[in-house]
């Protein structure tokens, strides 16, 4: 039912944590299984210097995190933006259709957090 790359991702989560002195928060809930999922990102020169994700919720969402960060780490905000639900599907070689959904949460979570970090600047979102 799951690919190698989502059991791998699962088990191995990376870059997992909290960053206490994040640039940008952002948190998003499923409201059809209740999971949260929070991503915080440390920014430097407009590029995404480290990124840690929080994920209360199902293996697929923790899988999805742990991808979307390795999607995302080194981009430029601008590309970030851009990282879709469908990328982070197919970097894991698909998931189960009934789990697509969990895939949301984290580029969801991803654009919030970038939202957050032009936000607490003062900045329009770019998008
Ligand atoms: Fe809730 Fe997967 S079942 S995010």
């Amino acid at each position: 039912m799951y690919t190698e790359k989502v059991m791998d991702h699962f088990k191995n989560p990376r870059n997992m944590g909290e960053i206490p002195d994040a640039d940008g928060v952002g948190t998003v809930g499923n409201p059809v299984c209740g999971d949260l999922m929070t991503i915080y990102i440390k920014v430097k020169d407009n590029r995404l210097e480290d990124i840690k994700f929080k994920t209360f919720g199902c293996g697929s969402a923790i899988a999805t995190s742990s991808m979307i960060t390795e999607l995302a780490k080194g981009k430029t905000l601008e590309e970030a933006m851009k990282i879709t639900r469908g990328d982070v599907a197919d970097s894991l070689g698909g998931l189960p259709p009934v789990k697509m959904h969990c895939s949301n949460l984290a580029a969801d979570a991803l654009h919030a957090a970038i939202e957050n970090y032009y936000k607490r600047r003062g900045e329009e979102v770019k998008k």
